[in-house]
């Protein structure tokens, strides 16, 4: 891999990706390093098989497990990173839980996915908050969800209002991390064929005008972009990654 010129505008670039384990999270990690960034890639999960793969196309990653409920565990891990490159660049906070659900669902199944969705998004973003600030430049991009927008199908009503109150974060952090170069925006997946959706019936392909379901690639893309120097004018945005679902529903 080249490390220098265009195709690396990435390099020198210090990024956290939550859930890196696999999935989008894992993809985002090799397109992040392809691009010339140092990933940091943290998960519940064993992160060595995502650090091993971005290692083995020419990239930079580091692994560390982290569960973002947990507040301190957050702002730790942001500090390693200070300490290790003195800076943080980007922050993508993917980690989430996608239980099968109904409106009246179990309420631990509730506190959970909020638990893990919606505070322990909050916990990575105030994580990085000040550091970005005080560097006065920084990218956060959230993984959100066509859930937020349409309401979800099989998902239940927790994950629904996880992902569409992570669409309010992206609002607020946009507002107020713009006068101190901090953008921030969101990427809404439609149906992505990751360990997630697994056990999703398959067959609908009929509702997504590309036919297909996505892969982890086709997030991890604009999640690149919305770290690199092509979308310096974007914030407060909210890509749909979505074949074309979201327009269908
Ligand atoms: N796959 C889809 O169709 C789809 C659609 C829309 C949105 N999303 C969102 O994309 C993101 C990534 O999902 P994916 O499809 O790659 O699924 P995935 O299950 O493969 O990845 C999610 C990762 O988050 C990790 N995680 C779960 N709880 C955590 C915690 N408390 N702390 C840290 N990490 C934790 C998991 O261990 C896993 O590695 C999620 O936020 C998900 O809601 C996925």
């Amino acid at each position: 891999m080249s490390t220098d010129g265009l195709g690396t505008p990435l390099a020198g670039q210090v990024v956290l990706v939550t859930g890196g384990a696999r999935g989008i999270g894992a993809a985002t990690g090799v397109a992040l390093a392809q691009a010339g960034a140092t990933v940091w890639l943290t998960d519940v999960l064993a992160c060595d098989e995502a650090v091993a793969t971005v290692r083995e196309s020419g990239g930079q990653a580091h692994g560390r497990p982290l569960d973002i409920r947990d507040r301190d565990a957050c702002a730790g891990i942001v500090e390693e990173i200070l300490a290790a490159h003195g800076r943080i660049d980007a922050l993508v906070a993917n980690a989430g839980v996608c239980p099968a659900g109904t409106v009246a669902g179990d309420w631990a199944q509730w506190q959970h996915v909020i638990d893990v969705n919606l505070n322990g998004t909050q916990n990575s973003v105030a994580a990085v908050w000040g550091p970005m600030c005080a560097q006065r430049r920084g990218r956060i991009v959230i993984v959100s969800s066509m859930a937020w927008y349409q309401g979800g199908v099989i998902v239940g009503t927790e994950y629904s209002a996880s992902k569409a109150a992570l669409i309010g974060m992206t609002r607020h952090v946009a507002r107020n991390g713009g006068p101190h170069g901090v953008l921030c925006n969101a990427v809404a997946p439609g149906l992505i064929d990751t360990d997630m959706t697994a056990e999703f019936p398959r067959g609908d392909l009929e509702l997504i005008p590309l036919r297909r379901r996505g892969t982890a690639e086709d997030v991890a893309g604009p999640i690149r972009f919305l770290c690199g120097p092509d979308s310096a004018y974007m914030t407060d945005c909210v890509l749909n990654v979505t074949g074309g679902m979201v327009l269908a529903a």
